[in-house]
């Protein structure tokens, strides 16, 4: 997820754009760009970090233009860079380009550039398309709109994209699909953006892009058209949104924006790498390194928080398909302890942020050791990215929220991925098993968007237990683990004493906290401990405590014990955490803003631990 901002009027262009990027900040932040046109010649500048660097390396250069291009980035292709940051610029020098989307066919593209003698200066799929539309302006003789519309149709990808011609200053070309674009309608000045963060203090006029769509934006002039070059009537509407309420997508908070994007944070996780229907698992950072990985004596899985438990749903899920022994280490106890190291032993380094303290020296004094290293990461091209000897992105895109939800779901879709491909090359697995397990993880994304639906009655269950002082969260096997990152997410952005713990381990001690007013989770899908929890759950309402449970939608059993459920939809139990989590997440930010707390920015805590 990137930022994208466009101007072209009657006003300077890069005031307009640093401005919209540092809006669009929070859509991706490892590097940002602008490009202007002034006097026929394209100006280019573009720097790792935040906006605020590319603020600093511009402050003396000459930035008059009318007309311009900004990226804010989220690396996917191409680690975080200078070279790798927006906009790019084609081979002759006189298009730039800067894009949101993923090319998922531009490596077959970059080929045939290469050999036709393109050169590239980034690892990016958005310079491949790039020049991909110059080599076919120039073999066709074409416009460079008509060659943006024949490129279109020859790539597979989503795309939102804002081209320049520097003989052309008077005019941004413009097309998206699938990710999003707005134009902002100004008197004689046109705004294009990825949403209207960046547009609505100059006007509240505009006009939303649609797929397959192509704008040709001029200062006094907008024309739509689509991919057959027939020209669509632009639809105004008017915005009705605060500034604050857009940046977060028309949700109240990040938190709950990011729970509700993990339908699609986890699509685009499994996305080009699970391919049920032929039994593929496209994974090139297990492919190259299969013999290490399935002759592995040990696997350690080092993390912190919401990530440790990441490994702890890891540790079931290798130990029963791949049969490899799995510990899960805590990276701030893992690092002091001298632990050992051996040979065969591979280290699986959980995080999201890719730069927290603990992690990143566990992992150096585990490399000194000899360890290898697989990395499961969100942001692209962070230090344990770096250090790591392979990987693979979560793709879950910018949290912003502290209380990490999308960023776990899509660890575990990526572990879920890792343990199926170790265990079909190992043959810990039968095919149907396997077969089964692919088919049931394609289809999760469809099944959280189905539990997102209707949050009412988890915004009841909020409202009615808000005011409990201390809550338990239970659960057996997989959904164990579940427990505990429950009780992490009440505790984070609520304040209020949660713990989780083993169900059956209750009746050793727990048990006595059990009175009237001891709200219980059960995380109780049904697996194969189901019978084991339902006994769990007569014990504690024998005990008068109150029973809120997550149960599968099927289930006629627990429903009629629980005080309150919260239901999910039916499936494997190896795969079901991607599931039963989500109404643990909504629970506790809905107690969190019933409480009048900042959810998206608890007392106390960060979203990158970077200190011990
Ligand atoms: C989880 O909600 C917390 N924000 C925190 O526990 C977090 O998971 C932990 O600090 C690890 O962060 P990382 O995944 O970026 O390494």
């Amino acid at each position: 997820m990137c930022g994208i901002v466009g101007y072209i009027g009657h006003r300077q262009a890069y005031p307009v754009i640093i401005k919209g990027l540092k809006r669009l900040e929070y859509r991706g932040y490892d590097s940002s760009g602008v490009a202007l046109i002034d006097e026929g010649k394209l100006k280019v500048y573009k720097k790792k970090g935040k906006v605020a660097e590319l603020e600093d390396e511009v402050v003396d250069k000459n930035l008059s233009s009318h007309i311009g291009i900004g990226h804010t980035r989220w690396a996917t292709h191409g680690e975080p860079s200078d070279r790798n940051a927006h906009p790019h610029v084609s081979n002759s020098g006189e298009f730039a380009m800067i894009h949101n989307g993923i090319i998922e066919n531009y490596v077959p593209i970059k080929n045939d550039l290469l050999k036709k003698g393109y050169t590239f200066k980034s690892d990016t799929d958005t310079e491949v398309l790039l020049n991909f539309i110059e080599d076919i302006k120039k073999n066709n003789n074409s416009t460079l709109e008509e060659a943006l519309r024949i490129a279109l149709k020859r790539i597979v990808g989503a795309y939102c994209i804002l081209l320049i011609d520097q003989n052309d200053p008077d005019t941004i070309i413009a097309a998206r699909k699938g990710s999003p674009l707005v134009i902002g309608i100004g008197k004689g000045e046109h705004f294009l953006a990825s949403d209207a963060s960046p547009i609505i203090e100059y006007t509240k006029e505009v006009v939303y892009v649609n797929d397959y769509e192509i704008a040709i934006v001029k200062a006094d002039e907008l024309v739509l058209k689509n991919l057959g070059n027939e020209k669509q009537t632009p639809f105004i509407t008017k915005l009705d949104m605060e500034l604050a309420a857009i940046e977060k997508g028309g949700y109240d908070h990040f938190m709950l924006k990011e729970i509700n994007e993990q339908p699609d944070t986890i699509f685009d996780c499994l996305r080009g790498r699970l391919i049920a229907h032929t039994g593929q698992i496209n994974l090139s950072g297990i492919e190259n390194n299969l013999d290490i990985l399935i002759n592995a004596q040990r696997i350690v899985m080092v993390a912190c928080g919401t990530s440790w438990h990441a490994g702890l749903v890891a540790e079931y899920l290798f130990e029963e398909l791949c049969r490899i022994p799995v510990e899960v280490e805590y990276a701030s106890e893992f690092r002091y302890r001298n632990p050992i190291i051996n040979k065969g032993d591979i280290i699986i380094a959980i995080s999201q942020s890719g730069e927290t303290a603990d992690t990143l020296v566990a992992l150096e004094n585990a490399k000194e050791k000899g360890a290898f290293i697989f990395g499961v990461v969100n942001a692209v091209g962070s230090s344990i990215a770096r250090l790591s000897n392979a990987g693979a992105y979560t793709h879950s895109g910018p949290e912003i929220g502290v209380a990490s939800t999308k960023a776990f779901t899509g660890q575990l879709a990526v572990l879920s991925m890792i343990a199926l491909k170790i265990a079909k090359a190992k043959g810990t697995i039968t095919d149907g098993r396997y077969m089964e397990l692919l088919k049931e993880l394609e289809a999760i994304p469809e099944k959280v968007r189905e539990i997102l639906l209707d949050t009412t009655n988890i915004q009841r269950i909020a409202e009615k237990y808000k005011d409990a002082t201390d809550f338990l969260f239970l659960g057996r096997g997989y959904n164990f683990p579940v427990a505990l990152e429950g009780a992490l997410k009440l505790k984070e952005v609520s304040y209020i004493h949660a713990e989780g713990y083993p169900a059956a381990e209750m009746k050793h001690g727990p048990i006595a906290l059990v009175d009237e007013n001891l709200p219980v989770v059960f995380v109780a899908t049904k697996d194969r401990y189901y019978e084991k929890i339902v006994s769990n759950v007569q014990e504690i309402k024998a005990r008068k405590g109150k029973v809120i449970a997550v149960a599968t939608m099927s289930d006629t059993v627990i429903p009629t014990m629980a005080d309150d459920t919260m239901f999910v939809p039916d499936a494997d139990e190896v795969i079901a955490p991607l599931l039963s989590v989500v109404p643990l997440q909504l629970l506790s930010y809905y107690v969190g803003v019933a409480k009048g707390f900042d959810v998206d920015k608890p007392r106390n805590l960060a979203k990158s631990v970077t200190v011990e």
